[in-house]
Protein backbone atom coordinates (compact mmCIF):
# COMPACT_ATOMS: atom_id res chain seq x y z
CA UNK A 1 0.00 0.00 0.00
CA UNK A 2 1.11 3.42 -1.27
CA UNK A 3 1.60 5.55 2.51
CA UNK A 4 2.20 9.07 -0.13
CA UNK A 5 1.32 10.82 -2.75
CA UNK A 6 4.18 10.49 -5.42
CA UNK A 7 4.55 12.11 -8.85
CA UNK A 8 4.19 9.66 -11.15
CA UNK A 9 7.89 9.61 -12.50
CA UNK A 10 8.50 9.65 -8.72
CA UNK A 11 6.51 6.18 -8.70
CA UNK A 12 8.16 5.01 -11.46
CA UNK A 13 11.72 5.45 -10.17
CA UNK A 14 10.96 3.36 -6.98
CA UNK A 15 8.86 0.53 -8.82
CA UNK A 16 12.44 0.18 -11.45
CA UNK A 17 14.74 0.59 -8.20
CA UNK A 18 12.66 -2.08 -7.15
CA UNK A 19 13.07 -4.55 -9.60
CA UNK A 20 16.72 -4.42 -9.80
CA UNK A 21 17.12 -4.82 -6.30
CA UNK A 22 14.68 -7.47 -6.42
CA UNK A 23 16.91 -9.06 -9.01
CA UNK A 24 20.48 -8.78 -7.76
CA UNK A 25 19.10 -9.59 -3.85
CA UNK A 26 17.49 -12.88 -5.46
CA UNK A 27 20.88 -13.85 -7.29
CA UNK A 28 23.22 -12.99 -3.78
CA UNK A 29 20.81 -15.16 -1.61
CA UNK A 30 22.06 -18.17 -3.69
CA UNK A 31 25.04 -17.26 -3.73
CA UNK A 32 25.84 -15.98 -0.14
CA UNK A 33 23.36 -18.46 1.70
CA UNK A 34 23.73 -17.94 5.48
CA UNK A 35 27.15 -16.39 5.50
CA UNK A 36 27.27 -13.23 7.63
CA UNK A 37 28.40 -10.80 4.45
CA UNK A 38 29.96 -6.95 5.47
CA UNK A 39 32.55 -5.76 2.28
CA UNK A 40 32.60 -7.65 -1.06
CA UNK A 41 36.35 -8.40 -1.93
CA UNK A 42 36.63 -8.39 -5.82
CA UNK A 43 33.02 -8.60 -6.11
CA UNK A 44 32.57 -11.08 -3.43
CA UNK A 45 31.60 -11.42 0.30
CA UNK A 46 33.24 -13.03 2.60
CA UNK A 47 31.68 -14.92 5.54
CA UNK A 48 32.27 -12.98 8.58
CA UNK A 49 30.41 -15.56 10.79
CA UNK A 50 33.80 -17.24 10.26
CA UNK A 51 36.25 -14.56 10.69
CA UNK A 52 34.20 -12.45 13.94
CA UNK A 53 30.65 -13.95 14.80
CA UNK A 54 30.46 -11.19 17.03
CA UNK A 55 30.94 -8.15 14.70
CA UNK A 56 28.35 -5.43 14.75
CA UNK A 57 27.08 -5.90 11.36
CA UNK A 58 26.68 -9.52 11.02
CA UNK A 59 22.85 -9.51 11.18
CA UNK A 60 21.96 -6.91 8.39
CA UNK A 61 22.20 -9.81 5.81
CA UNK A 62 19.13 -11.40 7.85
CA UNK A 63 17.30 -7.96 7.76
CA UNK A 64 17.93 -8.15 4.34
CA UNK A 65 16.30 -11.38 3.90
CA UNK A 66 13.77 -10.59 6.17
CA UNK A 67 12.55 -7.92 3.84
CA UNK A 68 12.73 -9.64 1.14
CA UNK A 69 10.53 -12.44 2.52
CA UNK A 70 7.81 -9.85 3.27
CA UNK A 71 7.87 -8.11 0.21
CA UNK A 72 8.13 -11.18 -2.01
CA UNK A 73 6.56 -13.75 0.44
CA UNK A 74 8.99 -16.07 -1.14
CA UNK A 75 9.84 -18.91 1.81
CA UNK A 76 13.45 -19.13 0.81
CA UNK A 77 14.32 -15.68 2.00
CA UNK A 78 12.89 -16.83 5.67
CA UNK A 79 14.80 -20.23 5.19
CA UNK A 80 17.55 -18.84 4.87
CA UNK A 81 17.20 -15.83 7.16
CA UNK A 82 16.85 -18.38 10.14
CA UNK A 83 19.72 -20.26 9.63
CA UNK A 84 21.88 -17.06 9.54
CA UNK A 85 19.50 -16.24 13.00
CA UNK A 86 20.69 -20.00 14.16
CA UNK A 87 24.64 -19.26 13.64
CA UNK A 88 24.65 -16.40 15.65
CA UNK A 89 23.03 -18.43 18.93
CA UNK A 90 27.27 -18.73 19.41
CA UNK A 91 27.57 -15.56 19.36
CA UNK A 92 24.63 -14.76 22.21
CA UNK A 93 26.22 -17.60 24.35
CA UNK A 94 29.64 -16.63 23.72
CA UNK A 95 28.98 -13.57 26.08
CA UNK A 96 32.45 -12.17 25.27
CA UNK A 97 33.40 -9.82 22.47
CA UNK A 98 29.28 -9.03 22.56
CA UNK A 99 28.75 -5.34 22.75
CA UNK A 100 26.00 -2.98 22.54
CA UNK A 101 24.84 -3.29 19.34
CA UNK A 102 23.18 -6.51 20.22
CA UNK A 103 19.81 -4.80 18.59
CA UNK A 104 21.79 -4.02 15.32
CA UNK A 105 22.13 -8.02 15.23
CA UNK A 106 19.01 -9.37 17.07
CA UNK A 107 16.45 -7.09 15.62
CA UNK A 108 17.41 -8.10 11.99
CA UNK A 109 17.50 -11.96 12.59
CA UNK A 110 15.34 -13.55 15.56
CA UNK A 111 13.09 -10.42 16.59
CA UNK A 112 12.34 -10.20 12.89
CA UNK A 113 12.09 -13.57 12.86
CA UNK A 114 9.45 -13.78 15.54
CA UNK A 115 7.50 -11.31 14.44
CA UNK A 116 6.81 -12.47 11.17
CA UNK A 117 6.75 -15.75 12.08
CA UNK A 118 5.80 -16.03 15.65
CA UNK A 119 8.67 -18.05 16.43
CA UNK A 120 8.95 -18.83 20.30
CA UNK A 121 12.70 -20.07 19.95
CA UNK A 122 13.09 -16.58 17.85
CA UNK A 123 11.02 -14.69 20.70
CA UNK A 124 13.39 -16.01 23.44
CA UNK A 125 16.61 -15.37 21.50
CA UNK A 126 15.32 -11.58 20.84
CA UNK A 127 14.97 -11.49 25.11
CA UNK A 128 18.04 -12.85 25.63
CA UNK A 129 19.93 -10.24 23.67
CA UNK A 130 17.71 -7.81 25.16
CA UNK A 131 18.54 -8.84 28.52
CA UNK A 132 22.34 -8.79 27.68
CA UNK A 133 21.74 -5.33 26.03
CA UNK A 134 19.81 -3.97 29.82
CA UNK A 135 23.09 -5.48 31.80
CA UNK A 136 25.31 -2.84 29.98
CA UNK A 137 23.27 -0.06 31.84
CA UNK A 138 25.57 2.14 33.67
CA UNK A 139 23.02 3.50 36.91
CA UNK A 140 25.81 6.65 37.17
CA UNK A 141 25.62 8.58 33.67
CA UNK A 142 22.42 6.76 32.65
CA UNK A 143 23.33 5.22 29.88
CA UNK A 144 24.55 2.12 28.01
CA UNK A 145 28.19 1.12 27.73
CA UNK A 146 29.01 0.53 24.33
CA UNK A 147 32.54 -1.17 23.66
CA UNK A 148 34.27 -3.53 25.89
CA UNK A 149 37.46 -2.18 25.11
CA UNK A 150 38.54 1.36 26.53
CA UNK A 151 37.13 3.51 28.61
CA UNK A 152 33.56 4.11 29.47
CA UNK A 153 31.53 6.03 26.62
CA UNK A 154 28.08 5.79 24.90
CA UNK A 155 27.73 6.60 21.26
CA UNK A 156 25.56 7.90 18.87
CA UNK A 157 24.82 4.81 16.85
CA UNK A 158 23.16 2.69 20.22
CA UNK A 159 19.88 4.46 19.74
CA UNK A 160 19.40 2.03 17.07
CA UNK A 161 19.59 -0.39 19.74
CA UNK A 162 16.83 0.81 21.74
CA UNK A 163 13.81 -0.79 20.09
CA UNK A 164 15.30 -4.22 21.17
CA UNK A 165 14.22 -2.91 24.95
CA UNK A 166 11.33 -1.58 23.68
CA UNK A 167 9.94 -4.25 21.87
CA UNK A 168 11.27 -6.73 24.84
CA UNK A 169 9.44 -4.92 27.48
CA UNK A 170 6.00 -5.01 25.66
CA UNK A 171 6.61 -8.60 24.58
CA UNK A 172 7.20 -10.16 27.83
CA UNK A 173 10.24 -8.97 29.03
CA UNK A 174 10.82 -6.90 31.93
CA UNK A 175 8.83 -3.51 31.88
CA UNK A 176 12.01 -1.63 33.38
CA UNK A 177 13.93 -1.58 29.97
CA UNK A 178 11.62 0.49 28.65
CA UNK A 179 12.60 3.04 31.01
CA UNK A 180 16.54 2.08 30.73
CA UNK A 181 16.05 2.51 27.12
CA UNK A 182 14.66 5.71 27.82
CA UNK A 183 17.07 7.37 30.49
CA UNK A 184 19.65 6.35 27.82
CA UNK A 185 17.80 8.55 25.08
CA UNK A 186 17.62 11.62 27.48
CA UNK A 187 21.06 11.19 28.24
CA UNK A 188 21.55 11.33 24.67
CA UNK A 189 19.68 14.28 24.45
CA UNK A 190 21.64 15.70 26.94
CA UNK A 191 25.28 14.61 26.06
CA UNK A 192 25.75 13.59 22.48
CA UNK A 193 23.08 15.58 20.05
CA UNK A 194 24.60 19.44 20.25
CA UNK A 195 22.46 22.47 20.27
CA UNK A 196 22.61 22.70 16.87
CA UNK A 197 21.63 19.21 15.49
CA UNK A 198 24.44 18.14 14.65
CA UNK A 199 25.81 15.26 16.99
CA UNK A 200 28.94 14.08 18.51
CA UNK A 201 29.77 10.19 18.11
CA UNK A 202 31.43 9.55 21.44
CA UNK A 203 30.97 10.90 24.56
CA UNK A 204 33.31 8.93 27.52
CA UNK A 205 31.77 8.84 31.15
CA UNK A 206 33.33 8.41 34.50
CA UNK A 207 31.70 5.36 35.57
CA UNK A 208 31.84 5.98 39.13
CA UNK A 209 30.67 9.69 39.06
CA UNK A 210 28.14 9.75 36.16
CA UNK A 211 30.43 12.87 34.98
CA UNK A 212 30.94 13.58 31.09
CA UNK A 213 34.04 13.94 30.88
CA UNK A 214 35.42 13.98 27.09
CA UNK A 215 33.75 14.48 23.47
CA UNK A 216 36.67 12.98 21.52
CA UNK A 217 36.77 12.47 17.79
CA UNK A 218 35.29 9.11 16.43
CA UNK A 219 34.38 7.67 12.84
CA UNK A 220 34.66 11.00 11.84
CA UNK A 221 37.35 13.74 10.67
CA UNK A 222 37.98 14.73 14.22
CA UNK A 223 36.67 16.34 17.25
CA UNK A 224 33.97 18.19 17.39
CA UNK A 225 33.23 17.55 13.28
CA UNK A 226 30.46 16.05 12.17
CA UNK A 227 30.07 12.28 11.12
CA UNK A 228 27.29 11.70 8.67
CA UNK A 229 26.06 8.20 9.83
CA UNK A 230 26.53 9.30 13.81
CA UNK A 231 23.86 11.90 12.46
CA UNK A 232 21.59 9.73 10.43
CA UNK A 233 21.46 7.58 13.33
CA UNK A 234 20.85 10.40 15.45
CA UNK A 235 17.34 11.03 13.04
CA UNK A 236 16.23 7.42 12.64
CA UNK A 237 16.97 6.46 16.41
CA UNK A 238 15.24 9.24 17.96
CA UNK A 239 12.34 8.63 16.02
CA UNK A 240 12.06 5.53 16.57
CA UNK A 241 12.60 6.51 20.42
CA UNK A 242 9.42 8.65 19.51
CA UNK A 243 7.74 6.09 17.86
CA UNK A 244 7.51 3.45 20.93
CA UNK A 245 7.58 6.17 23.73
CA UNK A 246 5.34 9.16 22.52
CA UNK A 247 8.37 11.42 24.30
CA UNK A 248 7.54 14.57 22.44
CA UNK A 249 11.59 15.59 23.31
CA UNK A 250 12.53 12.64 21.08
CA UNK A 251 9.98 13.64 18.26
CA UNK A 252 12.08 17.69 18.27
CA UNK A 253 15.59 15.91 18.53
CA UNK A 254 14.82 13.89 15.32
CA UNK A 255 13.65 16.63 13.78
CA UNK A 256 16.68 19.22 14.72
CA UNK A 257 18.87 16.32 13.84
CA UNK A 258 16.88 16.01 9.81
CA UNK A 259 17.09 20.01 9.88
CA UNK A 260 20.97 19.93 10.19
CA UNK A 261 21.22 16.82 7.92
CA UNK A 262 19.14 18.51 5.46
CA UNK A 263 20.59 21.91 5.21
CA UNK A 264 24.17 20.41 4.88
CA UNK A 265 23.11 17.51 2.15
CA UNK A 266 21.42 20.21 0.12
CA UNK A 267 24.56 22.31 -0.04
CA UNK A 268 25.93 19.35 -2.14
CA UNK A 269 23.38 18.58 -4.04
CA UNK A 270 22.11 15.41 -1.49
CA UNK A 271 25.90 13.72 -2.27
CA UNK A 272 26.60 12.82 1.42
CA UNK A 273 30.56 12.96 2.01
CA UNK A 274 31.45 11.22 5.24
CA UNK A 275 31.67 14.12 7.59
CA UNK A 276 29.73 17.75 7.02
CA UNK A 277 32.82 19.47 8.70
CA UNK A 278 35.92 17.56 7.23
CA UNK A 279 37.82 19.52 4.70
CA UNK A 280 36.52 20.25 1.31
CA UNK A 281 39.24 18.13 -0.39
CA UNK A 282 39.57 15.22 -0.52
CA UNK A 283 35.98 14.40 -1.24
CA UNK A 284 35.07 10.99 0.33
CA UNK A 285 31.37 9.54 0.03
CA UNK A 286 29.25 7.74 2.22
CA UNK A 287 26.37 6.60 0.31
CA UNK A 288 25.56 4.08 3.66
CA UNK A 289 24.74 7.54 5.98
CA UNK A 290 22.69 9.30 3.01
CA UNK A 291 20.91 5.81 2.85
CA UNK A 292 20.05 5.36 6.44
CA UNK A 293 19.24 9.03 6.34
CA UNK A 294 16.48 8.66 3.91
CA UNK A 295 14.72 5.72 6.05
CA UNK A 296 15.40 8.08 9.44
CA UNK A 297 13.40 10.89 7.45
CA UNK A 298 10.83 9.05 6.36
CA UNK A 299 10.41 7.01 9.72
CA UNK A 300 10.15 10.78 11.09
CA UNK A 301 7.45 11.38 8.52
CA UNK A 302 5.04 9.02 10.18
CA UNK A 303 4.89 11.00 13.29
CA UNK A 304 4.75 15.05 11.77
CA UNK A 305 1.71 16.44 11.28
CA UNK A 306 0.28 16.50 7.38
CA UNK A 307 1.68 20.14 6.78
CA UNK A 308 5.58 18.79 7.84
CA UNK A 309 5.51 15.15 6.20
CA UNK A 310 6.84 16.77 2.68
CA UNK A 311 9.91 18.15 3.97
CA UNK A 312 11.04 15.11 5.09
CA UNK A 313 9.54 12.52 2.41
CA UNK A 314 10.85 14.98 -0.55
CA UNK A 315 14.24 15.34 1.18
CA UNK A 316 14.71 11.42 1.57
CA UNK A 317 13.66 11.00 -2.20
CA UNK A 318 16.47 13.41 -3.22
CA UNK A 319 18.74 11.25 -0.99
CA UNK A 320 17.60 8.09 -2.81
CA UNK A 321 17.75 9.00 -5.97
CA UNK A 322 21.05 10.08 -6.07
CA UNK A 323 22.18 7.26 -4.29
CA UNK A 324 20.25 5.56 -7.69
CA UNK A 325 21.25 8.09 -9.95
CA UNK A 326 25.20 7.89 -8.85
CA UNK A 327 26.50 4.91 -6.82
CA UNK A 328 24.47 1.26 -8.07
CA UNK A 329 25.99 -1.64 -9.21
CA UNK A 330 23.17 -3.57 -10.68
CA UNK A 331 25.36 -5.83 -12.22
CA UNK A 332 23.92 -9.64 -10.80
CA UNK A 333 27.61 -11.49 -11.11
CA UNK A 334 29.03 -9.16 -8.44
CA UNK A 335 27.97 -8.95 -4.60
CA UNK A 336 26.99 -5.68 -2.94
CA UNK A 337 24.92 -2.83 -4.38
CA UNK A 338 25.73 0.69 -3.01
CA UNK A 339 29.27 1.96 -3.79
CA UNK A 340 31.34 4.44 -1.94
CA UNK A 341 30.04 3.29 1.25
CA UNK A 342 32.64 4.32 4.48
CA UNK A 343 33.10 2.49 7.98
CA UNK A 344 35.06 5.60 8.74
CA UNK A 345 37.22 8.98 7.38
CA UNK A 346 40.56 7.43 8.54
CA UNK A 347 41.04 4.06 7.03
CA UNK A 348 41.36 3.94 3.26
CA UNK A 349 40.54 0.29 3.39
CA UNK A 350 37.01 0.72 4.53
CA UNK A 351 36.52 3.84 2.50
CA UNK A 352 34.07 4.32 -0.50
CA UNK A 353 33.45 0.27 -0.52
CA UNK A 354 29.89 -1.59 -0.67
CA UNK A 355 29.00 -1.93 2.75
CA UNK A 356 26.48 -4.44 3.65
CA UNK A 357 24.38 -1.47 5.78
CA UNK A 358 24.24 0.54 2.74
CA UNK A 359 22.45 -1.93 0.81
CA UNK A 360 20.27 -2.74 4.17
CA UNK A 361 19.07 0.93 4.21
CA UNK A 362 18.62 1.60 0.36
CA UNK A 363 16.70 -1.89 0.21
CA UNK A 364 14.65 -0.63 3.20
CA UNK A 365 13.94 3.00 2.07
CA UNK A 366 13.15 2.06 -1.59
CA UNK A 367 10.43 -0.59 0.48
CA UNK A 368 9.20 2.30 2.46
CA UNK A 369 8.99 4.64 -0.36
CA UNK A 370 6.76 1.84 -2.36
CA UNK A 371 4.71 1.06 1.10
CA UNK A 372 5.59 -2.10 1.26
CA UNK A 373 8.58 -2.29 4.08
CA UNK A 374 8.65 -4.50 7.21
CA UNK A 375 9.21 -2.22 10.55
CA UNK A 376 12.60 -4.21 11.75
CA UNK A 377 13.42 -1.68 14.43
N1 LIG B 1 27.83 1.37 14.50
C1 LIG B 1 29.10 1.59 13.92
C2 LIG B 1 29.05 2.35 12.66
O1 LIG B 1 28.08 2.99 12.32
O2 LIG B 1 30.04 2.33 11.96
Amino acid sequence: MEKYQLDESVLNWAKDTWEKLSAKLSEEEKRVGSSMPYIPVNGRYEDMGEKALTWWTNGFWGGILWQMYHATKEERYAETARKVEERLDKALEAYEGVDHDLGFMWLHTAVADYRLKQDAVSKARGLHAAALLASRFQPMGGFFKAWNQGPTVAIIDCLMNLPLLYWGSEIGGNPSWKQLAMTHADTAMEHILRPDGSSNHIVVFDPKTGECIDKPGGQGYGKGSSWTRGQSWAIYGMALSYRYTGKDAYLDAAKRSAHYFIANAAMNDFDVVIDFRAPKEPVYYDTTAAACAACGLLELAEHVTEYEKELYVSAAIKLLQRLTERFCNWNVEEDGILTHGSARYDRASDREVPIIYGDYFLLEGILRVLGKDFLIW
